[in-house]
């Protein structure tokens, strides 16, 4: 995303949009929030840490040295305790947790008292399997029940589970679980995917294959496919449910890992993010409750983010549940069964939150304002977007077509990496401009700032104070750790995105600025796109740039330059390169565009110049040429791009 561009294109927001003054009058939370946490961050975070229930009380707040954060020290608790047994405890027992609901149409309805058995017949089935507080447990599912109930077994135990999404291919699998050191896979025949199944066992099969640390793989029957089956594969079915129904857990260090959840960054190899429990349950349960303005009893709450990426993680699993909340969990695709589906479950549940993508509102928007308008979707009092910037027009649509004029939207920033909601507005206090998250969250501290790290009204945002749910570390490499996050910037978390404040103060996400693309609000990172391409035989070198697209924010666009004895066939060949990515990554990585040019723009020193490809790709003219060892190079890949119709 052009920083530059976006900067001017921002400026002049000036539309306002109040908080509903029913919903102001009764919110969970007011401005006072702001000044207690100003007043005294660290106490405002232990009020916070009040919400859930500790077998052991901390003896010290936080104990911050530089990169590294300890919150809450020598506190003890339980995650899946925290989600489950005090909700039963507290005469919940009969609230649904979540209300299941399968792409083919098939539908569960999961209690609290009955999710908790599952937990725990789930945490017996794996110490029977062998595995052990500190291990780490594979997730390879589909969004069905199951996904959830596996987090929350390996918490139980004090394991850290690695879900992987399920649309990530066996090499992805292969790399996550190696890196991980993975005892167990949990996985499924198959899901259900674009009205149809799909199989998700052969690309267990290859990864353990090539994992030796994998000792068991239990397989969840979704589909009923055929699967292959070996020595080390166990149904769920076999061995969960003949276990006992009740699990006596153990508490465990605050600190105690949670989960390792990989993300890309601006090198090819994926890294493993590290979340430990007591901060991250407390940020994700505080934010779950204040941004959403929560009312457990009565909200039936829908985010429809996959388990494979952290906002299932936060705002599908541990926050939800922290907080006792009624959850709809939909396994498919939008368009699964109808382009209306969602604004079916909307009505058919009587959704009250929605947590969703700028993405899906804009692929909405182009599907029509009829589908949601042939829907009753007035239970709805609150919407939530997450994973890019989303622009000023989906928004008010968002706000007019779905909410009907009546629902506040919150426009959450955050990343993998801080765990829970960092920037946004609340519901029931903030007077928002369409297209911002607007400012820093009560106990957030966040600075705009310059190259040299001074404080800035535009340029690089950074952290400047440590938070709850912060990553602890990155799996296994502590100096990728300290040089992503903690190098450019001293002391404070660089978090890859730029941001500007406007002149009434206002905070504006302007996108990444490394070379990490946002697709869809999925990070990939164009290094791990060119690794890829270049791993096929054909190709010699490539190039991969993010640019600009209407409706998944950014899109992949590819340049690539072949070995002499590659035959171009055309069509074939970009058809069996797009394949090869997403075998290599998964389908979601799959370029877009892909431009065969006779070379890749270069400097003298040899450096490409991802700049004049980015232009390409946006369709403008070429910025500078000047410094490129052979300026001849523009031309052809420009008539490459006049004659090229690159989309499948
Ligand atoms: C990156 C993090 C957080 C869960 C989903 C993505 C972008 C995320 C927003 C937003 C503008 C946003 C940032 C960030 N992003 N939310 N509301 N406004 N940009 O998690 O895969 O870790 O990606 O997504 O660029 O750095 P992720």
């Amino acid at each position: 995303m052009g920083l530059m561009t976006d900067l001017s294109a921002l400026s002049h927001e000036s539309r306002r949009f109040e908080p509903p003054a029913e919903l102001a009058a009764s919110a969970n939370v007011t401005a006072e929030a702001y000044e207690q946490s100003n007043k005294d961050r660290l106490a405002f975070w232990e009020t916070q840490a009040d919400r859930l229930l500790w077998d052991r009380r901390w003896d010290e707040v936080l104990d911050w040295q530089p990169p590294f954060a300890s919150w809450f020290v020598g506190g003890r608790l339980n995650a899946s305790v925290n989600c489950l047994d005090r909700h039963v405890d507290n005469g919940l027992g009969d609230r649904v947790a979540y209300h299941f609901v399968g792409e083919p149409g098939d539908t569960r309805t999961i209690t609290y008292a009955e999710l908790l058995k599952e937990v725990s017949k789930a945490a017996n089935a794996l110490t029977e399997l062998g595995v052990e507080a500190g291990d780490r447990v594979c997730i390879y599912l589909p969004l069905i029940p199951e996904a959830a109930i596996a987090m929350l077994a390996c918490a139980r135990i004090g394991a850290a589970h690695s879900v992987v999404f399920g649309g990530f291919s066996a090499q992805a699998l292969i790399d996550r679980i190696q890196d991980a050191n993975a005892k167990v896979v949990i996985t499924a025949d198959g899901g259900y995917r674009r009205g149809a199944p799909s199989a998700l066992k052969p690309a267990v099969d290859e990864a353990v294959a090539q994992c030796p640390s994998v000792t068991s793989v239990l397989v969840v029957k979704r589909t009923n496919q055929e699967v292959a089956w070996s020595d080390k594969d166990i149904w769920w079915e076999d061995v969960v449910d003949r276990q006992p129904d009740t699990h006596q857990a153990e508490a465990f260090d605050a600190e105690q890992p949670l989960f390792l959840l990989y993300t890309s960054g601006t090198t090819g190899k994926p890294k493993g993010i590290l979340h430990t429990t007591g901060g991250y349950l407390t940020q994700v349960a505080y934010t779950h409750w204040a941004v959403f303005d929560l009312k457990a009893e009565t909200d039936v709450y829908w985010c429809t983010a996959d388990v494979g990426w952290v906002t299932g993680h936060s705002y599908s699993v541990y926050g939800p549940l922290a907080n006792g909340a009624t959850s709809v969990l939909y396994e498919g695709t939008p368009d699964a069964g109808g382009k209306d589906r969602w604004w079916q479950i909307v009505e058919q549940y009587g959704v009250t939150i929605l947590y969703t993508a700028p993405t899906a509102i804009r692929t909405f928007m182009k599907w029509g304002d009829d589908l949601p308008g042939s829907r009753d979707l007035t239970s709805l009092r609150v919407l939530g977007s997450v994973g890019e910037p989303i622009n000023p027009e989906a928004w008010i649509w968002y706000r007019d077509v779905i909410g009907g004029g009546r629902c506040p939207i919150v426009d959450t920033w955050w990343q993998t990496e801080t765990g829970a909601m960092m920037i946004s507005p609340l519901p029931g206090v903030t007077s928002c401009k369409p297209g911002s998250a607007m400012g820093p969250l009560p106990g957030i501290s966040v600075d705009v700032c310059n190259d040299a790290g001074k404080s800035t009204s535009a340029g690089f945002l950074t952290l400047n104070e440590p938070w709850p749910a912060m990553l602890r570390g990155i799996w296994n490499d502590e100096a990728r750790f300290r040089e992503t996050y903690w190098s450019r910037f001293e002391g404070r978390y660089f978090a890859g995105d730029g941001a500007k404040w406007d002149e009434d103060h206002v905070l504006w996400l302007l996108g990444r600025v490394d070379d990490v693309m946002n697709v869809s609000g999925h990070r990939i990172s164009t290094t791990e796109v060119e690794s890829a391409l270049v791993s096929h035989p054909s190709v010699a070198e490539a190039a991969v740039v993010g640019a600009n697209d209407a409706t998944t924010g950014q899109a992949i666009v590819a340049f690539v330059t072949l070995k002499s004895a590659a035959v171009d066939d055309g069509e074939a060949l970009l058809k069996a390169l797009r394949e090869h990515v997403a075998k290599e990554i998964g389908p979601i990585a799959k370029p877009r565009t892909i431009l065969i040019t006779p070379e890749l723009p270069k400097t003298r020193s040899g450096k490409i110049m991802r700049r004049l490809l980015r232009d390409v790709a946006e369709g403008r003219e070429m910025g500078d040429v000047t410094t490129l060892a052979d300026p001849t190079v523009v031309n052809a890949i420009n008539e490459k791009m006049g004659t090229s119709s690159g989309e499948d």
